[in-house]
């Protein structure tokens, strides 16, 4: 299968070609390498994927529009994943604009390179826990409302779900949007709690601990996130139920306590963290909590790895990467 990948040099994008490789597929991998965080990190990722013979990269910004048309016009693909965004929920506060340009213009963008293909099996694409904003019932639903994001970021990815379904609907384009619950492991993200708190625990630098450490979030591997994404992508919805298009919660189903999941970075590391406790941020939500029966039901999704195993594997890789 020839699969057009986007955000091929992020955390996500990176682990998911290097699974589709592996299984056979060809995979095209685009991404603008934007400099959100360190650059470096991402052309390390891209430097592992390059060698294979069934990956090309190729540098695009998805707010492109012709150049990524004209691109796919005489090669089509046969499936997208289009894990491309301005992530992040805190620097959606202070930088509105990177979210429009790419989750909302990048995004309708993808739609409309979905709906040139011919012959296109399926588009899977990221959507995030954050829809979910301050919905206090636990655990968070697909059937639950989600008209009250808290976040720009939130907002881009709940437009992103409704887009897809308009063009699903009108266009019969299979659509299936995946809302991830915090994902973690090697050669993850720069700008996320586990890896600042390991780096500064490892330095000996105070952490800055958010709502006085009373926060749980349902941290979810790489791999397990890696199985759900292709997965899904096999299994396409059909129109039977209106337009072909889903939404699915993915995440571990298990909501961890912050302060027990810095405790387990300082069993990984050996080092005691020192803790400046912190009020609430603007945009954070107090818990995530995955209910995965939807995917479990329609995909035979099981996540397997906890956070006592995952962890420690990020850290270890976060020792060698940086030497
Ligand atoms: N990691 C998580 O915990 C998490 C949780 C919920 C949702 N998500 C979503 O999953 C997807 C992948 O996240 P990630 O953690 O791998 O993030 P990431 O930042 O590591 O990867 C995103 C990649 O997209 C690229 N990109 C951004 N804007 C682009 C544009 N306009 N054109 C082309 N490329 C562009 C970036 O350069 C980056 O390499 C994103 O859509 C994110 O919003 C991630």
């Amino acid at each position: 299968m020839r699969v057009l990948l986007t955000g091929a040099a992020g955390f996500i994008g990176f682990h998911t070609a290097k699974a589709l490789l592996a299984r056979g597929d060809e995979v095209i991998g685009i991404d603008n390498l934007n400099d959100y965080y360190p650059v470096r990190l991402k052309e390390a990722r891209l430097a592992m994927l390059e060698p294979e013979a069934n990956f090309t990269f190729e540098k695009f910004d998805l707010a492109d529009r012709e150049g990524l048309l004209r691109r796919f016009e005489n090669e089509p693909v046969d499936a997208i994943i289009n894990l491309a965004a301005q992530a992040a929920v805190r620097y959606s506060i202070d930088h509105p604009f990177p979210y429009a340009d790419s989750n909302l213009v990048g995004f309708l963008t993808m739609l409309e390179l979905a709906r040139a293909q011919k012959n296109l099996t399926h588009m899977v694409y990221a959507s995030s826990s954050s829809v979910y904003g301050g919905n206090e019932k636990l655990p968070y639903s697909e059937k639950d409302a989600v008209d009250h994001p808290v976040s720009l970021y939130a907002a881009t990815k709940r437009a992103n779900e409704l887009m897809g379904h308009t063009y699903s609907h009108l266009y019969g384009i299979p659509l299936t949007g995946l809302r991830f619950f915090t994902v973690y492991g090697p050669w993850g993200r720069p700008d996320m709690a586990y890896w600042s708190f390991t780096d500064a625990v490892l330095q000996g630098k105070p952490i800055r601990v958010f709502n006085n450490g009373d926060m749980k979030r349902d941290f979810t591997y790489i791999d397990d996130i890696v199985d759900g994404v292709l997965t899904v992508l096999d299994g396409p919805p059909n129109a039977a139920n209106g337009a072909p298009h889903r939404i699915y919660n993915i995440g571990n189903h298990k909501p961890e306590n912050l302060m027990y999941f810095i405790w387990l970075i300082e069993q990984a590391t050996g080092k005691t963290a020192e803790k400046i406790m912190k009020p609430m941020q603007p945009g954070d939500v107090y818990a995530t909590y995955a209910d995965i029966s939807a995917i479990q039901r329609d995909h035979g999704f099981e996540p397997k790895t906890s956070l006592e195993e995952g962890l420690p594997q990020f850290v270890d890789w976060f020792r060698s990467y940086n030497g």
